[in-house]
């Protein structure tokens, strides 16, 4: 059971707060996982009284009838203003000492900002102006921790201004940068299944692995979020974050320790060491995809050049993979929802079995982060014989199959595990910074995603349900690959 404390919310009635922030602090305090005297404070623009908001979540979220919510929404504040003007600041103060007077002490803050990136200057620096980032004041020993949504800035220049912000204003202890696919169950798993098995680390190198596909894909379009999205795009609301977190998760080298520090090390280094890609190359090297439809979206502009969907080949330059091609793509209006990593082996049955016609993709390890979240490996498998192989000629009788190996992580543990942002927001609460960005993994995502930016020319349109512009496919194809879908492709 958790001490009492307020976590107020910029961007109270965007996607993110409705969709994942108040649904995850909602199930954490039905489980008993936070205080009962916690405060939640909604900051937004748009004029509601608490109760008004309330009942807007309750819809949003559909939970009017579950008989927890009247509590844990009497629990839910709500602070109107603007997030450039210090007027709704001065009042979220009064606010926040009311909370303490009720319980007779000043309260540990969570500061999470959960708007688009364009406003994070204009709330640090309010909350500088009216010290509400200095929290209990600046010798309590009540902490003030502030979470920044992905994500982190525009591009390499507006990430260092922000990082520059936040160091001035709190210690790096109290900074949460979050990218929630590092709270997700598989993808923490990794560090388990490659460095607490002694099987994989022998083949987890370019002597074995052929190359690696991610694939981000969401059958869904942007939604509601046009006007999030339209200024942000795929390379900075996917590629920049998630992708190349999941990247990081395959390449990194052992950490020293299962320690915050030297888990953020090697997520670091692995970023660090994927090879630049400057502006002549990006038109060879990342293709940039818009889903047809997309300019008639709502809050979208007509002439939106806006990237929906990208797909890039990426080199990480360690010894462990040098010259071992990272293919990645994310996309919206996909054909399927869908995230897998997929490390693909080498192929070698044509050494003993050519006769017996091999595969021609042998062993493929798929990391399912969603849906049916688990792993399988692909392997080669002598068919069965039967009768009638018997009486063909010796070398058909030999015939070879591929099956799958398969970890499904509902099947095994019955459950998927705790969600990734209440994961993310439970160990924010508990001041743990493992699952967290750290600037250095920022600065070189942000170096690698601002020289794709500026070698940026129109993205080609593509057809909903689609698996992207051809031009993502002849991306593999010209290096005699293809983009693997199901496990038994
Ligand atoms: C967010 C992106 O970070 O992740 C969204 O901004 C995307 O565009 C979402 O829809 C997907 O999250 P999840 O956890 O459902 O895969």
């Amino acid at each position: 059971m958790q001490s009492p404390f307020i976590i107020v919310i910029f961007g109270a009635t965007g996607d993110l707060a409705q969709h994942k922030l108040f649904p995850a602090l909602f199930s954490l305090y039905k489980q008993g996982s936070l205080s009962n005297d916690l405060y939640v404070v909604g900051f937004a623009r748009r004029e509601l009284t608490d109760k008004a908001y309330q009942e807007f979540l309750a819809q949003e979220m559909d939970v009017s009838s579950d008989p927890q919510w009247e509590s844990f929404a009497s629990r839910i504040f709500y602070q109107q203003g603007l997030f450039d003007e210090p007027r709704g600041y001065t009042e979220l103060i009064e606010k926040l000492h009311t909370f303490d007077k009720q319980l007779g002490a000043c309260l540990p803050r969570v500061f999470y900002l959960a708007t688009p990136p364009d406003n994070y200057p204009a709330i640090l620096q309010n909350l500088t102006e009216t010290k509400l980032s200095e929290g209990c004041g600046s010798g309590s020993e009540q902490w003030t921790r502030v979470a920044i949504e992905k994500p982190f800035g525009k591009d390499l220049e507006t990430a260092e201004n922000l990082d520059k912000t936040l160091s001035e204003m709190f210690e790096e202890k109290q900074i949460f940068r979050v990218d929630h696919y590092l709270g997700k169950e598989t993808v923490q798993n990794m560090i388990a299944f490659r460095f607490a098995n002694s099987i994989f680390e022998p083949v987890w190198n370019k002597e074995h692995v052929d190359h690696v596909q991610i694939t981000w894909a969401e059958s869904s379009g942007i939604g509601k979020r046009g006007q999030f999205f339209d200024g942000v795009g795929m390379l900075r609301d996917v590629a920049q974050n998630h992708l190349l977190q999941l990247l990081a998760t395959v390449a990194m080298e052992q950490p020293k320790s299962f320690s915050k520090e030297a888990v953020r090390d090697a997520r670091a280094d692995a970023i660090r060491a994927i090879r630049p890609i400057n502006s002549e190359e990006v038109s060879q090297l990342v293709i940039r995809g818009q889903y047809e439809g997309y300019t008639k979206e709502k809050d979208v502009a007509q002439d939106s050049q806006t990237e929906t969907y990208v797909a890039m080949k990426l080199f990480v330059d360690t010894p462990r993979f040098a010259d071992v091609p990272f293919y990645l793509r994310a996309g919206k209006k996909m054909d399927k929802d869908l995230v897998d990593i997929k490390i693909v082996f080498k192929q070698t049955c044509h050494v003993l079995f050519k006769e017996a016609g091999c595969p021609e993709i042998g062993n493929v390890l798929t990391i399912r982060i969603q849906p049916d979240e688990g792993i399988s490996l692909r392997v080669i498998a002598k068919e069965p014989s039967t009768a009638k192989a018997s009486s063909t000629p010796p070398s058909a009788k030999f015939s070879l199959a591929t099956v799958n190996m398969n970890f499904s992580y509902h099947h095994t543990f019955g459950s998927h595990g705790v969600d990734a942002y209440e994961k993310i927001l439970l160990d924010c609460i508990n001041g743990d910074q493992m699952l967290f960005n750290r600037s250095d993994e920022l600065e070189s995502s942000w170096q690698l995603i601002s020289s794709i930016l500026k070698g940026e020319s129109a993205p080609r349109v593509y057809p909903q349900g689609s698996w992207g512009p051809d031009a993502a496919v002849d991306l593999l194809a010209k290096d005699g690959r293809s983009w693997l879908l199901l496990d038994t492709d």
